[in-house]
């Protein structure tokens, strides 16, 4: 067994078979050739396994991106630029990338654990801005026969967390790269409550405010909430924000007069942190494995804690605030096996 210790940003202890890490497309066609004229077994592609939890060795064959070209392969002359990026690039190298050279838009981005193809996955986001919204296209092999396929950015399906990749065609397709489309022009963004509000508590003056202080602001408050990767395990949110019906969220904001809510696309977005605090799981640990204190949307490793110790407390969860609140919690992370 290979370790996956190092490959998964909760620390959990698992392994896999084998371990296959390709640095161009034409080393992934010829490793999935190869794999083809072998007894058949499951194949599993990761990125910086920063929305993975491993409840069992993988019976099979982990794959892993290092492609990590940066190239700008097009400036629009409405001050655009297509830049086309390997899979394997870290995606917060990839922010500061962009704005030590005067391109704008991933700045809110910040600080994102991840890398570039796990961006066109999981549409991460954070502070008013998704990677889906900068994403012109998606090169990747299929798993099935290694033939090279570009998805354009509707054929992608951007929603809340979502894509074709992680849902309809789960598995089916490795990413090799993403182009993003970047302004030369910085407008700041900072519709996202909290950080308009750090904003005014820093009385900064809004005309004077650079991509880079944005970044750094972002940095500042991701750094308050979220564990450091380097000292303590986590996935970062492991659940997504239920969106209920209006109805729903009225009924219980009269019970809740305090419950913060938010309009969102099919109703009203309630923060699951809020329903896990009011269910009284912040900070509480059950062995190895815990709730932030500082952030309930986040679980972590202590150190030592398994897959399972990490699945049953977020079962737990989900049931008492399902008793509680008659909500159904969807974890943003993955459960492999
Ligand atoms: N809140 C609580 N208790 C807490 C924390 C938050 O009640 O312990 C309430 C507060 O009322 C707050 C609201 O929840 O106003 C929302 O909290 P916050 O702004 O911190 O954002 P979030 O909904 O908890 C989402 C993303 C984060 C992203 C932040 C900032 C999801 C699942 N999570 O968290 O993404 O960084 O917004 O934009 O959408 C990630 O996906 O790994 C991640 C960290």
């Amino acid at each position: 067994m290979v370790s996956l210790k190092e490959h998964n940003t909760f620390g959990i202890e698992a392994g896999c078979k084998r371990f296959v890490e390709y640095t161009t497309a034409d080393k992934l066609a010829s490793v999935l050739r190869e794999m083809r004229g072998e007894e058949p077994t499951p194949v599993f592609h990761i990125g910086a396994g920063s929305n993975l939890v491993f409840t069992a060795d993988y019976p099979g064959t982990i794959l892993h991106s290092a492609i990590k070209t940066c190239e700008i392969v097009e400036e629009t002359p409405d001050g655009h630029v297509l830049l086309r990026v390997g899979s394997g690039y870290v995606w917060d190298e990839l922010v500061q990338w962009t704005l030590s050279n005067g391109l704008y838009g991933l700045e809110n981005l910040s600080l994102i654990p991840g890398e570039v193809g796990a961006s066109a996955v999981q549409n991460v986001g954070a502070y008013g801005k998704e990677a889906g919204q900068f994403i012109v296209r998606v090169e990747a092999l299929a798993a099935a026969d290694g033939s090279l396929r570009t998805f354009t950015h509707d054929e992608c399906h951007y929603a809340y967390r979502s894509s074709v990749f992680k849902h309809a065609l789960r598995g089916q397709y490795y990413i090799t790269h993403v182009t993003y489309r970047l302004s030369q022009h910085f407008t700041p963004d900072l519709s996202y409550r909290a950080l308009s509000g750090e904003v005014a508590r820093r009385a900064l003056d809004l005309a004077q405010l650079s991509a880079s202080d944005v970044r750094n602001l972002v940095c500042e408050l991701r750094r308050s909430k979220l564990p450091e990767p380097c000292e303590v395990g986590s996935a970062g949110s492991f659940f997504m924000n239920p969106v209920v019906p209006a109805e729903k969220a009225q009924a219980l904001a009269k019970a809740y007069p305090d419950m913060p809510h938010f309009d969102a696309e099919g109703g009203v977005k309630i923060p699951a942190a809020w329903l896990i605090e009011q269910a009284g799981w912040k900070g509480k640990r059950l062995g190895q494995a815990g709730v932030w204190p500082k952030q309930a949307l986040v679980l972590v490793n202590y150190g030592g804690a398994t897959g399972q110790d990490i699945l049953s407390l977020s079962q737990q969860i989900q049931a008492d605030v399902r008793a509680q609140f008659g909500i159904a919690l969807h974890p943003e992370a993955i459960f492999v096996p």
